[in-house]
């Protein structure tokens, strides 16, 4: 069953064993974060404060910190099982017609699979009269009565880091929840860190001076997945969590805003974005690893809070990789495969690499089909909404290749690649986090080619085979394997040759 709420998911991982509670005192400025950071890059559990300096309010960080708690905020197995839920849900060729019913029935086809719609109606959001996030309601709002993080020695101040931010456009009243980080600048003031391809950004300048705002913290985790979604403007985030999840979102209208947030959030601010008070924001240590610089962002007025009865202060913690937010983007590159793939069918599979930082690197394979195909995928991706159009490095191989081995993308990269031929250079928009562009938001990106060339393509030699042995020699020595007598137990290999790897591939071969 999916949560409704982050406390509903808290008890379920206290359940399986995957909440740690800390009653130790702890200091919201830097000392969470510090712990934070040591069991997330030991995979370790989410870990909920209760007794944190200057507040009431539990915080909990490393919600999503693995793959299993990230698959679990899906109630999946693992992140592939939700990319395969939508791969089924937009399944158009279900809806054309098929060979035995379409002589019979014009759209004979279409009607068939009416039943497999049925999971659409999830997209359609619940509003609702009363909602836990309304337990309480604060008219005269105290930002300093949050537990709000701290989370690098150079930060400007403490900032609210898992916020969903919901804004409506005012032409088509579409909403929208994205999550930009905010400055806490005051009891009642913070920054609003949405960048220029954003859509808060979008909506803050279709309604101009003044925009309306609300900020969801602690929410049901597959909304606040949602917010940091790559999604088009018209698809609304609510709705989509409603896919992900099999169950429509709950949502209650704000008391000050003509805004929806989910029912069961655990605090939410109520304001506006004032367009013409820019302040400036930051530092911040940022998801890149190093500081992203101070500039200057539009200010959030506060002038309503609530929250629940018992609400628990939700945050994240984002520095050098890998953090924790290396699993939601994990999410985007599961989940957003097969939506890619009703573009672009010839791509196989995708890997943004956790060290790439998302925007940094991605590597595609796609089955070749004529001369400039790797090209013309790049221009596609390029081509594509915000978070693709802004990756810095995109590397094309072959389909027959695991991008998610990068030692196998390496070697097959490094080895095929004629740089002149192979790397394009493209001018372009660069994220506004890409400290490496000589320009703000302006530079270039690289294309890596590493396809196998072809006579097409102007390769005037012959293409070496790849060495692969026979399979009946294979067979053979599968099968004579024990009268051989080798020992490759983890006690008589080296653990210095090449990690192990070598067991793993022995494993493998064996099992074929
Ligand atoms: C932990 C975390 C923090 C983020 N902080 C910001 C931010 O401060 N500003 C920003 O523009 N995007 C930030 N993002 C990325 C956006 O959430 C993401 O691009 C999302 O798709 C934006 O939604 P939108 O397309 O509706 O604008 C952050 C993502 C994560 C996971």
């Amino acid at each position: 069953m999916p949560f409704d709420s982050l406390s509903a998911f808290l008890d379920a991982l206290r359940k399986k064993g995957e909440l740690q509670v800390i009653d130790a005192a702890v200091d919201p400025k830097l000392e969470i974060a510090e712990i934070t950071d040591r069991v997330v890059k030991a995979g370790g559990p989410a870990l909920l404060f209760t007794n944190v300096h200057g507040s009431q309010f539990p915080v909990v960080t490393n919600v999503f910190g693995t793959q299993a708690r990230t698959a679990m905020a899906f109630d999946a197995a693992n992140l592939n099982e939700v990319a395969d839920r939508l791969r089924k849900l937009f399944d158009i060729s279900a809806l054309m017609p098929s060979e035995d019913t379409k002589s019979i029935l014009p759209f004979g086809g279409a009607l068939k699979s009416l039943g497999s719609l049925a999971p659409l109606a999830n997209a359609i959001p619940q509003t609702v009269n009363s909602g836990s996030c309304q337990d309480v309601v604060i008219e005269n709002p105290d930002l300093s009565k949050l537990p709000v993080l701290t989370t690098w020695p150079l930060d400007g101040g403490p900032f609210i880091t898992l916020p969903l931010v919901v804004t409506r456009d005012p032409r088509n009243r579409r909403l929208n929840i994205g999550m930009y980080r905010m400055q806490v600048y005051n009891e009642r003031e913070t920054g609003m860190h949405w960048q220029r391809h954003k859509q808060g950004r979008a909506h803050a300048d279709a309604w101009g001076d003044k925009i309306p705002v609300a900020v969801a913290i602690g929410a049901d985790p597959t909304i606040t997945y949602a917010a940091t979604a790559p999604l088009p403007p018209i698809v609304d985030e609510y709705a989509f969590a409603g896919l992900l999840r099999g169950k429509p979102v709950k949502l209650v209208r704000c008391k000050t805003v003509d805004l929806k947030v989910p029912a069961d959030a655990e605090f939410v601010l109520e304001g506006y974005v004032d367009n013409t008070d820019l302040r400036t924001e930051g530092p911040f240590g940022d998801h890149t690893g190093v500081y992203s610089l101070a500039d200057l962002y539009p200010t959030f007025h506060v002038q309503c809070i609530t929250h629940r009865k018992n609400p628990v202060y939700a945050a994240t913690l984002v520095g050098k990789p890998p953090m924790e937010d290396a699993w939601l983007g994990k999410a985007t590159e599961r989940i957003f495969l097969p939506l890619l793939q009703m573009v672009l069918p010839e791509v196989v599979d995708m890997n943004l690499p956790v060290e790439g930082g998302f925007h940094n690197l991605a590597i595609v394979s796609i089955k070749k089909k004529y001369p400039g195909h790797a090209k013309k995928v790049m221009n596609a991706l390029w081509g594509l909404g915000h978070m693709m159009m802004l990756t810095r490095t995109l590397v094309i191989v072959d389909a027959d290749i695991d991008v998610q081995d990068v030692r196998s993308v390496a070697w097959f990269t490094l080895n095929n690649l004629s740089p002149e031929k192979d790397v394009v250079m493209m001018p372009g928009p660069v994220d506004d986090l890409d400290h490496g562009s000589y320009s703000v938001a302006y530079g270039t990106k690289i294309g890596i080619d590493a396809t196998r060339k072809t006579a097409a393509e102007g390769y005037t030699r012959e293409w070496p085979p790849d060495i692969d042995m026979d399979t009946t020699t294979r067979r053979l020595v599968n099968e004579r394997w024990k009268e051989y007598g080798i020992d490759l137990s983890e006690k008589s290999v080296h653990s210095d040759n090449w990690s192990g790897q070598g067991l793993d591939a022995l494993e493998k071969l064996l099992k074929q």
